[in-house]
This record gives structure tokens, C-alpha cells and sequence, in this order.
């Protein structure tokens, strides 16, 4: 497995197709500095770019996986300063990644954490995980999604009474309500989350970049629109090579040879 520091504060581990982005300031909760919203970044776009890498996973370690912003880059700033910051920038190689992304959560998943394990495509939580956006706590409210995403991942009342008191969702109460797809046991998020990862990265690429696509293009779109906005990209899927393999592979009872074409 090659391990290269991306920063001092995020670390990149890639095993065959899979990359693993590391939050790694433990000390201070993996709290979310400009310097490793910058690190995160720049990882991103790498991975982004490198067709090699087949879906990314997120994790923060088995204690935290974020406890939110900075609080102290932000305490003494105004509406201005802080736009100046340029968070919305530096979440864009995350929110608009074309590749599956996984966010495995331990511990605390708070404020901005929140917000990013809901950018992700899937989250995988262990027992010990907790959700919340505490924002209101201090006096504001999410910025980068965590009330919008929250709002269609579990619906008005369980996001506004999360909203409105900055109370936590653990593991269990998060995986009712659809915000967690799988629950490991205490450690054991990451090991399950690289598991699909592995299984997403053996998938046709450009089918799976078609399925993200139209998942975020088409959720808020009227129903009829959303469903030809649907039914285009699965014609489209028509014209690629991996199409005619899967679907040869099945008749032919072969493993498929999927190539991103
Ligand atoms: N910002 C800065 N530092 C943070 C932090 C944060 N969000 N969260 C934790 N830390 C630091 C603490 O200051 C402490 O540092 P020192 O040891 O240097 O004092 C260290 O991490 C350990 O934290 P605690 O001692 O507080 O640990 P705990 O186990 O007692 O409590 C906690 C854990 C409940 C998560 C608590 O740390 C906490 O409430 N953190 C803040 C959570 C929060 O409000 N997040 C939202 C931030 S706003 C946001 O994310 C949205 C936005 O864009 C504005």
C-alpha cells in the first residue's frame, strides 16, 4: 500500500483502486482548519483526475471522525472574512467528485464533519459514531449542506429537532432513519467501508459516474423531468463498450472484463 503525507494534516493511502483520505489531527479532533480543508482538497482533485482510482473512501481514524470547524479560525471574523476563507472552493472536489465516494464514521461526525460525511455517496458508521450539526450552539448554522442534505437524507422533523437543539443522532438512531447505509462494530467502519469500496471499484466506472450523475442532478427535479433525465443517461449507457461486456459476460456465464469505455 503506498502512504504519502498530502500535508501534514490529511493522509492518502491507495491500494489498488481504492484511495483512502485521511483526516489525521486527532489532537484537536480532526477539527477542520484551512490548512486541512486545503490538504483535503488538493487530495481530492488528484483523485479525481486519476482514472486508476475507482472509488475513495474518508475516514477520520477509529476515535473521531470530525468534531466540525475550526472554531477559533472563525470566532473574531465577520460575514465577509469568512466568505473570504473560500470554504464553499475547497469543498467542491469533494461535494462534485465524479467518483463513489464513502465516508466511514467513528466517534463524533459534528458541524462541517457532518457536512462532509453527507457530501459522500454512502456513510458507514461503527457503534460508537455520533451525528450532529451543533452550529446553532454557537450562535450560526451549517453552511456547506448540513441543513439542506440533512433535510432530504432524513426528512424535516428528525433534521430540524437535530438543527434546532445541536443534539447528536447516534450509530443506531442515524441507520433507522437512512443516513447510514451500514453499521459495523466498534473499529470496525473502515474495514467495511474499503469492503464496498473494493466491490463499487470492480463495477462498470462509467455506469457508476452515471448513476452518481443523475442521483444529484435529478433529486430535486419534478418527477417527470427527473425520470427522462433518468431514462437519457440509461440510453446513453447503450453506447459504451462495458455495456456490450456485462451484458455478453452474463449470457456467455463469464466474470465480466469491464473496461471504462
Ligand atoms: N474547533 C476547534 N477545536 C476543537 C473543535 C472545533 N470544532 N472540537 C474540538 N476541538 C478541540 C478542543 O478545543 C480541544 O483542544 P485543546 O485540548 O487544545 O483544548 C480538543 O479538540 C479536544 O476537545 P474536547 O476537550 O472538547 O473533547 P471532549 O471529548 O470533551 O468533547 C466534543 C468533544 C463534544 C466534540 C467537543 O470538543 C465539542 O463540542 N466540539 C465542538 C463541536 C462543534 O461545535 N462543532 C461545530 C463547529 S461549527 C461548524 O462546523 C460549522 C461551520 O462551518 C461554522
Amino acid at each position: 500500500m503506498a502512504t504519502e503525507q498530502n500535508g501534514p494534516v490529511v493522509r492518502l493511502d491507495i491500494e489498488g483502486p481504492v484511495a483512502t483520505v485521511w483526516l489525521d489531527r486527532p489532537n484537536q479532533l480532526n477539527a477542520l482548519n484551512l490548512e486541512m480543508r486545503e490538504a483535503l482538497a488538493d487530495s481530492f482533485k488528484k483523485l479525481n483526475d486519476d482514472p486508476s482510482i475507482r472509488a475513495i473512501v474518508v475516514t477520520g481514524g477509529d476515535k473521531v471522525f470530525a468534531a466540525g470547524a475550526d472554531i477559533k479560525l472563525l470566532a473574531d471574523k465577520g460575514p465577509e472574512a469568512v466568505r473570504a476563507l473560500g470554504f464553499l472552493d475547497l469543498w467542491r472536489p469533494i461535494a462534485e467528485s465524479p467518483k463513489p465516494v464513502i465516508a466511514a464514521v467513528s466517534g463524533y461526525a459534528l458541524g462541517a464533519g457532518c457536512e462532509l460525511a453527507l457530501m459522500c455517496d454512502i456513510i458507514v458508521a461503527d457503534s460508537t459514531a455520533q451525528f450532529g450539526q451543533p452550529e446553532c450552539k454557537l450562535g450560526v448554522m451549517p453552511g456547506a449542506g448540513g441543513s439542506q442534505r440533512l433535510i432530504r437524507a432524513i426528512g424535516k422533523a428528525a433534521a430540524s429537532h437535530l438543527l434546532m437543539t445541536g443534539g447528536m443522532l447516534n450509530a443506531e438512531r442515524a441507520y433507522t432513519l437512512g443516513l447510514v447505509s451500514e453499521l459495523a462494530a466498534s473499529g470496525g467502519c473502515l474495514e467495511a467501508a474499503r469492503k464496498i469500496a473494493a466491490r463499487i471499484a470492480t463495477m462498470p466506472p462509467l455506469a457508476l459516474a452515471a448513476i452518481k450523475r443523475t442521483l444529484a442532478d435529478a433529486a430535486d427535479l419534478p418527477l417527470p423531468d427527473a425520470l427522462a433525465l433518468e431514462n437519457q443517461a440509461f440510453l446513453r449507457l447503450f453506447d459504451t463498450q462495458d455495456q456490450k461486456e456485462g451484458m455478453a459476460a452474463f449470457l456467455e456465464k463469464r466474470k465480466p472484463d469491464f473496461k471504462g469505455v
